[in-house]
């Protein structure tokens, strides 16, 4: 049997367009386009790729976007002054600050500072609270990601056994959260845990988010478990002058006998962008005052 591959891009892309539809209704209602500020401090390519797609994905769905790039001798308290202009102005609905940060800065003092109604990567303290609590917040994008991935696959995943390896505040350990409260059985493994192949043979479900290249092997994967690789790592080039190839946290060839798995590139990394867009959008709704959508 081989396994199913499960098109992050192609839910991705039916995602945004129901979002769209719905940025038209919110626009109707609330006679203003929903906002999105991403900032970025420093020159990091890869993360000036991923701030670019996010505003092209932005305007692609209807919605505001402004972009503020900020050179990396940015002060803490000029960043800090930023985000509460961004809190204060009512054209913004959601901020994300683009991380890592630049040495010298302090990710934990920034995300604080940020409005937790206006927090779409669902970094903040009184957010982090709701998702352990159980309740409605605003939910980091990659975890609720990959979520619907699971859901639209399995459907109710009452009971199922799902492993998490990594535990970072924007992937491991809200999945973690969420896997809880869709009531599954969760172990999170990391780099200290003993025994990893053993704990991961065990699991019905094993989200792989620990960013080192096809760690995760085949072997360890039982034959009716669906993986989902957070992953995205780059071989060193095997060619002069091209790019390495891009790979996953799971030994995908080795895993051909699982029930499902999303391939990297085009898994869960769509998934992400669209997520921030339905964040961005809650958010906007809640702040407009209006009901939540059913279904996104
Ligand atoms: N850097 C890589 N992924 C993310 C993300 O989802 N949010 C933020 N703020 N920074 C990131």
């Amino acid at each position: 049997m081989s396994a199913e591959i499960i098109d992050g891009k192609a839910f991705a892309a039916q995602l945004r367009e129901r979002i769209a539809a719905h940025v038209a209704d919110f626009v109707a209602e609330a006679g203003r386009k929903p906002g999105l500020a991403v900032i970025l401090v420093g020159d990091d390519p890869a993360s000036q790729v991923y701030v670019g797609s996010k505003g092209k994905a932005t305007i692609a769905a209807g919605m505001e976007s402004f972009q503020h790039v900020l050179p990396s001798s940015t002060s803490q308290a000029d960043l800090i002054a930023l985000v509460e202009q961004l809190n204060n102005d009512d054209a913004v609905d959601g901020i994300l600050v683009q991380l890592p940060l630049p040495d010298g800065l302090d990710e934990a003092a920034t995300v604080a500072a940020i409005d937790p109604a206006k927090d779409v990567d669902g970094l903040t303290d009184a957010n982090v609270a709701r998702l352990a609590n159980n309740e409605d917040g605003l939910v980091p994008c990659t975890p609720l990601g990959c979520m619907m991935l699971l859901h639209d696959r399995i459907g109710d995943l009452t009971g199922l056994d799902a492993v998490v390896v990594g535990r970072s505040q924007l992937v491991g350990r809200p999945m973690a959260q969420l896997l809880v409260n869709a009531n599954c059985t969760v172990t999170v493994a990391h780099s200290r845990t003993r025994n990893l192949p053993d704990i991961v043979r065990n699991a019905d479900i094993v989200v792989a988010a620990v960013g080192r290249a096809e760690m995760v092997k085949g072997d360890w994967l039982k034959r009716d478990t669906v993986v989902i690789d957070v992953g995205i790592n780059r071989m060193p080039p095997t060619e002069e002058g091209k790019k390495g190839k891009l790979v996953g946290d799971v030994a995908f060839a080795e895993a051909e006998h699982v029930k499902a798995i999303t391939p990297v590139p085009g898994g869960v990394g769509p998934m992400t962008i669209a997520v921030l867009l339905r964040n961005t959008l809650v958010a906007a709704r809640a702040r407009a005052g209006l009901a939540r959508v059913d279904g996104l």
